[in-house]
C-alpha cells in the first residue's frame, strides 16, 4: 500500500466531511449521512486504488452506495496501469455519529481505513463488546476478565490509579451493571450520546482525556477503531454480541463459527492498514468543519500501520476555485 495513498483517504474523508457538515444541527440524520455517502462514493472514483468495501452502509439490497462488496477507485475502469494500482480491503463510515451531526454534538467524524485484501475482519452488521486502550497498556488487557479485573490492569500499566483513569461508555441501558461497575471500583466515566469510534482513536492519543472506551457499540464501529488502534500500537478486544438469533445465522453464513470468539487487535485488522478520519463536529480528537466566505477549514487525522506516523492536516478549501468541494447542492 503506496503512503501517498494516505492524503488520497484524506480527500475523501475531507469531502464527505464537508458535505456533512452542512447539514449540522438540522435534526435530519438520514440527509446528513446520505450526503456524506453521496461525497464519499465521488471521491473514490478518482483514487488510484482497486477497492473492495468490505465494511460499508450495509447489504446490496439495502444500500445503493458504499455496500458491502461494491468494487470502487479508479483501477477498476482504468485501461492502463491497473497492475500498479493496489487491491484493497476498505471500510468506511461517511458520517459516523449521524445524530451527533443531525443535533450539533461533539464527536461525528468522516473515517476511511483501509487493509490488504482479506485483512479486516468481514464484521456482520451486529453489536461487538469492545474494549480499548493506548499503546501504554498493549497487552494489559483481557476483555474475558471483568471490568474492575481490566481497570486495574490500565491502572497498574499506567502507573496511575483507578480513580486517575476516565473511561468512555456509550449512555444506554444495557450498560447499567458495566457503568455500576466501573463506578464502584472507582474510575471516572464519560458517558456519551453516541459515535464510540473517534473516542476509541482518542485512547490511543497523549492527553486525550480518554483511556479506555469500554461497552457494546456496533461491531463495524468496531472494526474501523482497530484499524486506527493497531496504527498507533494501543490495544483493543471485541466479541460479538448478536440481538437475536438471525443475526446469529447471517454471521454463521458469512463465516463467524464461534459466536462468544474474543477478537484481539490482530484479528479484527491484520497486516499494513491504513486510517483516516475528519471532523464534521468539534470533537476530543479533530476540530469540526467551519465554514467562511468562499471556502472551509477541515481537520483531519491519517496514520498508517506501517510507519506509525500520525499526521494531523489541517486544510483551508477555496470554493470559488474549487466549487464541486462546497458541499452545496448547486454546484454539484
Ligand atoms: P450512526 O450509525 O448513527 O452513525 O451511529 C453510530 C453509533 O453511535 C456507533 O458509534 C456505535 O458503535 C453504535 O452507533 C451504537 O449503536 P446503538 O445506537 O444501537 O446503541
Amino acid at each position: 500500500m503506496d503512503r501517498n495513498l494516505a492524503l488520497e483517504m484524506v480527500r475523501i474523508t475531507e469531502a464527505a466531511a464537508i458535505t456533512s457538515a452542512r447539514l449540522m444541527g438540522r435534526g435530519d440524520r438520514k440527509a446528513a449521512d446520505q450526503a456524506a455517502v453521496d461525497a464519499m462514493r465521488r471521491a473514490f472514483d478518482s483514487v488510484p486504488i482497486r477497492g473492495t468495501v468490505v465494511i460499508g452502509e450495509g447489504e446490496r439490497d439495502e444500500a445503493p452506495m458504499l455496500y458491502i462488496g461494491e468494487k470502487v477507485g479508479a483501477g477498476w475502469t482504468a485501461i492502463a496501469g491497473v497492475e500498479l494500482m493496489p487491491r484493497v480491503d476498505i471500510a468506511v463510515d461517511p458520517l459516523e455519529g449521524t445524530n451527533l451531526c443531525a443535533t450539533g454534538q461533539p464527536d461525528s467524524i468522516a473515517v476511511i481505513a483501509l487493509a490488504d485484501d482479506g485483512k479486516f475482519l468481514n464484521a456482520p452488521d451486529t453489536y461487538m463488546n469492545k474494549l480499548v486502550v493506548g499503546p501504554a497498556c498493549r497487552g494489559a488487557i483481557d476483555i474475558s476478565r471483568p471490568p474492575t479485573w481490566n481497570l486495574h490492569a490500565v491502572a497498574e500499566a499506567k502507573r496511575c490509579r483507578v480513580e486517575d483513569l476516565t473511561v468512555v461508555i456509550l449512555d444506554r441501558d444495557r450498560h447499567t451493571v458495566l457503568i455500576n461497575e466501573v463506578r464502584r471500583a472507582g474510575a471516572r466515566i464519560r458517558l456519551i450520546s453516541d459515535g464510540d469510534v473517534a473516542p476509541a482513536v482518542a485512547c490511543t492519543q497523549p492527553d486525550s482525556g480518554v483511556d479506555l472506551v469500554m461497552g457494546i457499540g456496533g461491531a463495524p464501529e468496531g472494526v474501523l477503531a482497530a484499524a486506527a488502534v493497531r496504527c498507533m500500537g494501543g490495544d483493543m478486544h471485541g466479541q460479538l454480541a448478536f440481538r437475536s438469533q438471525d443475526e446469529q445465522d447471517r454471521a454463521y453464513k458469512m463465516g463467524i463459527k464461534d459466536p462468544d470468539r474474543v477478537y484481539k487487535l490482530e484479528d479484527l485488522a491484520q497486516g499494513h492498514v491504513m486510517f483516516a478520519a475528519t471532523g464534521v463536529t468539534d470533537g476530543s480528537l479533530l476540530r469540526g468543519v467551519r465554514f467562511y466566505g468562499g471556502g472551509a477549514s477541515t481537520h483531519s487525522v491519517v496514520m498508517r500501520s506501517k510507519s506509525g506516523t500520525v499526521r494531523f492536516i489541517e486544510a483551508r478549501h477555496d470554493f470559488e476555485r474549487k466549487p464541486a468541494s462546497s458541499g452545496l447542492r448547486s454546484s454539484h
